[in-house]
């Protein structure tokens, strides 16, 4: 029987590529909102016994978790035989220990959350610091994709002379993978974070690679401050201009434009969230799975 595919708002491109390339139906149901603002959703499609993918990118979370609740409680209504939520981007994988009294550690109540309506979750690169595995806070079965194969290979046939550049040690873990397999050095620097929108970054002695251009990796831009920073102590230590490479391209407010004021002109990021830097295409790895 072939799987179903259901494309939330928001992730078409992606959903669509992964329709072409495998066997599997488009789901479909009508999604609206009420006058009153509460969502409305009915399903069309058959979807009794059959086996659902829900693509849904879990940045900007908070809006689309309803939608996604609700759609996948309606399947299930409908004896779906069983929903895997295919969420290139994890939300809320940063807020992992308690940083002030009074907060909580919301990755942990979020993994509640999605554990409690869908079967299965596919994910990619989760900003894993203090939670050192999905399986500590997911009580679901999880598959972990990494886009390091794709990115050392972009890096390869796009970038002479590279210097990977991983701006924190969490970036180390995939920093120094990438290095090796586009068989670049690197150098991992040491940030502090100030607040939300402001972080400090200090650089090691980088005079050796002059000659080299950098190109920095992180696991996700999102104010872009962490790269910002990097780059200006990049150009202080006398290096080239960067080319920054992000997995998920989340840009909060004008990040990307302060981003480009910094001097940096190419900036490539992932497919896990539709955006128009994306020239990196993680689908592949999708489609062997669903296949
Ligand atoms: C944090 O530890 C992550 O790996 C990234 O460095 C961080 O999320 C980037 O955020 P921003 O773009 O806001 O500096």
């Amino acid at each position: 029987m072939k799987p179903i595919i259901f494309i939330l708002p928001g992730n078409e491109r992606l959903g669509e590529k992964l329709l072409e390339s495998t066997n599997a139906e488009k789901g479909n149901f009508l999604f609206r909102h009420f006058p009153d603002g509460e969502t409305h959703i009915r399903v069309s499609s058959e979807v009794a016994n059959k086996k659902i993918f829900l693509i849904c990118t879990l940045d900007r979370p908070d809006d689309k978790i309803i939608p996604l609740y609700f759609l996948s409680k309606t399947l299930k209504s409908l004896d779906a035989r069983s929903i895997c939520l295919i969420a290139p981007y994890l939300a809320y994988m940063r807020q992992d220990k308690i940083f002030n009294p009074g907060e909580g550690i919301t990755a942990g109540f979020f993994a509640t959350l999605i554990s409690g309506f869908v079967d299965s979750l596919v994910t990619f690169d989760p900003h894993l610091h203090r939670i050192n595995s999905l399986s500590e806070i997911y009580s679901i079965p999880c598959k972990v994709f990494h886009a390091s194969s794709l990115i050392s290979s972009y890096i390869s046939k796009n970038i002479e002379n590279p210097l990977l550049i991983g701006p924190d040690s969490e970036s180390e873990q995939w920093v120094s993978e990438i290095a090796k397999m586009a068989h670049a050095p690197f150098i991992i620097l040491e940030k502090t974070r100030l607040g939300d929108n402001e972080v400090k970054v200090t650089i090691p002695q980088v005079e050796k690679y002059k000659n080299h251009t950098p190109v920095l990796v992180d696991d996700i831009i999102s104010t872009a401050g962490t790269m910002i920073e990097t780059v200006k102590h990049l150009k202080t230590a006398g290096m080239r201009v960067p080319v920054c490479i992000g997995v998920h391209a989340i840009f909060s407010g004008n990040s990307l434009e302060e981003l480009s004021k910094s001097g940096v002109t190419k900036i490539i990021t992932c497919n896990t969230i539709s955006h128009n830097t994306n020239n990196i295409d993680v689908s592949e790895l999708l489609v062997n799975h669903i296949k």
